[in-house]
């Protein structure tokens, strides 16, 4: 039986070991890890022993894994050290009381992810933001509105 996930799963050889990159690759395409895709995937590594229950514990270790679908745009504001000192805080308070979000939450509508990090490893540039897979550097409160302006048009 083949499904959405069947072409991804065949461009991995049966093997354990690539469990994680075949998820991350469904994450990529859904935004999120469906049921669906844990019971193919077990089934598709059924000769290395994987079962449903090891798959959904890595889904949920890893944070760039999610079981339920995230927004269109996701941001990731870095909690690190640098950023922390450099205006995090404020960053993160104006967004969630702009996106009506807190950390870890999606919006109602999907247009939104919030999230923390912790440090990007672009120090020097605090305080950072990541929208998508675009990094902000340095960004300032006040410039808040029109940097999500960019991303809310977008269709
Ligand atoms: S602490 Fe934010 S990038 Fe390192």
């Amino acid at each position: 039986m083949s499904s959405e996930f069947t072409a991804i799963f065949e461009g991995y050889p049966r093997q354990r070991r690539y469990a994680l990159a075949m998820l991350m690759d469904v994450q990529s395409r859904c935004r999120y890890i469906p049921r669906e895709a844990l019971e193919e995937l077990a089934r598709y590594l059924a000769q290395d022993k994987v079962k449903v229950s090891s798959l959904y514990s890595m889904a949920t270790f890893y944070r760039a894994l999610s079981l339920e679908p995230k927004g269109k745009h996701v941001i990731k504001v870095c909690d690190g050290t640098a950023c922390h000192l450099r205006g995090t805080p404020v960053l993160l308070d104006t967004l969630q009381r702009r996106l009506d979000l807190s950390p870890g939450e999606t919006s109602k509508d999907k247009r939104w992810s919030l999230e923390t990090v912790n440090c990007l490893g672009a120090c020097a540039l605090a305080p950072v933001l990541v929208i998508d897979d675009t990094y902000h550097p340095q960004v300032k409160a006040e410039k808040l509105g029109a940097l999500l302006a960019q991303y809310e048009n977008t269709p």
